[in-house]
């Protein structure tokens, strides 16, 4: 089956940049989200994004009208109902990835492929919530979707072959680079690694040790990262690594080392989510 319109769910960050990149290669998008300020907010986005690439060249103002023309907003869900590939980007929250999944199990035609861009959860367990648990794949991008290349395709539990095979194909046609996660567990390989250096982080900040800022400078120029654990926790959303940090907590045993900090929990119960929002670490420190 030929891929000519993608639906995607959620137009924040992660959402508005896959409707984009998507666009950008000559797909038809369907860009949904709950409320109409959430779909115009993640339009403008895109167009602001597109526009700097004109300023700066490397996009023609042709091109860039062409690319908003193939991507329709919409609250309505039953504007997905003709999509041939899903890619979900609803918050980071299981009930709700597995509600949505619900709904477009019972909405597209059954070969179609729902794809979710969890940081962290369960493909096999959103998968649960379909009849076509084959066709259910994790389909993990980074942000901000336009300039990070990699793409994690996980295989869940019954994810089939031909599912990664085409998800595969998508990513390598949106320019992107797939690498393939073959076991469906909590973080795959960038968050496993990332969201518990992120906690130390917090944790060497809370004991005193160094401040943030050094703490920042620290793995800039020691580690090479173009940013450090808090400016990165600051642009992709404090409730992020909160959530999936509480979910590693739940999933591997309780093990110790994955208790979310206090200081953590404080910011998300004080509701300073970051996400460049200005109520991030480096906010609150002030
Ligand atoms: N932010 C990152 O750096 C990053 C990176 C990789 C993956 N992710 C993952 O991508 C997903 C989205 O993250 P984000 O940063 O874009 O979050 P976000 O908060 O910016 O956007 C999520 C959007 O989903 C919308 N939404 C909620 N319920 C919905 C529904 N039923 N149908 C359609 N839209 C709905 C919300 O209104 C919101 O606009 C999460 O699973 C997250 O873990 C995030």
């Amino acid at each position: 089956m030929e891929i000519k319109k993608v639906g995607v769910l959620g137009a924040g960050a992660m959402g508005n940049g896959i409707a984009q990149v998507c666009a950008q290669v000559g797909y038809e998008v369907i860009m949904r989200d709950i409320a109409d300020e959430f779909v115009q907010r993640g339009l403008k986005t895109i167009e602001g994004f597109l526009g700097k690439s004109v300023e700066k060249g490397k996009l023609s103002e042709d091109d860039k009208k062409a690319t908003l023309g193939r991507i329709k907003g919409t609250t309505e869900i039953a504007d997905l109902k003709d999509v041939d590939f899903v890619i979900e980007a609803v918050l980071e929250d299981l009930d709700l990835k597995k509600q949505v999944f619900g709904e477009m199990d019972g909405l597209t035609r059954p070969d179609v492929i729902l794809s979710t861009n969890t940081s962290s959860m369960s493909i096999t367990e959103i998968a649960a919530s379909t009849k076509r648990p084959d066709k259910v794949v994790g389909m993990h991008f980074f942000n901000p979707v336009p300039l990070m290349r990699l793409v994690e395709v996980i295989k869940g539990l019954e994810t089939s072959d031909d599912t990664v095979k085409v998800t595969w194909e998508l990513t390598e046609k949106l320019g992107k680079l797939p690498v393939l996660v073959k076991k469906d567990v909590p973080g795959f390989i960038v968050n496993r690694m990332m969201v518990p250096q992120c906690m130390e982080a917090i944790k060497i900040y809370e004991e005193g040790i160094a401040s943030m800022e050094d703490i920042d400078k620290a793995v800039k120029a020691g580690l090479n990262h173009p940013m450090g654990p808090f400016e990165l926790m600051d642009l992709t959303g404090l409730d992020i690594h909160y959530h999936v940090n509480e979910y590693y907590h739940r999933e591997l045993n309780q093990e110790l080392k994955y208790l979310t900090p206090f200081t953590l929990k404080n910011m998300i119960r004080a509701n300073k989510l970051g996400r460049k929002t200005g109520e991030g670490w480096y906010k609150y420190k002030k």
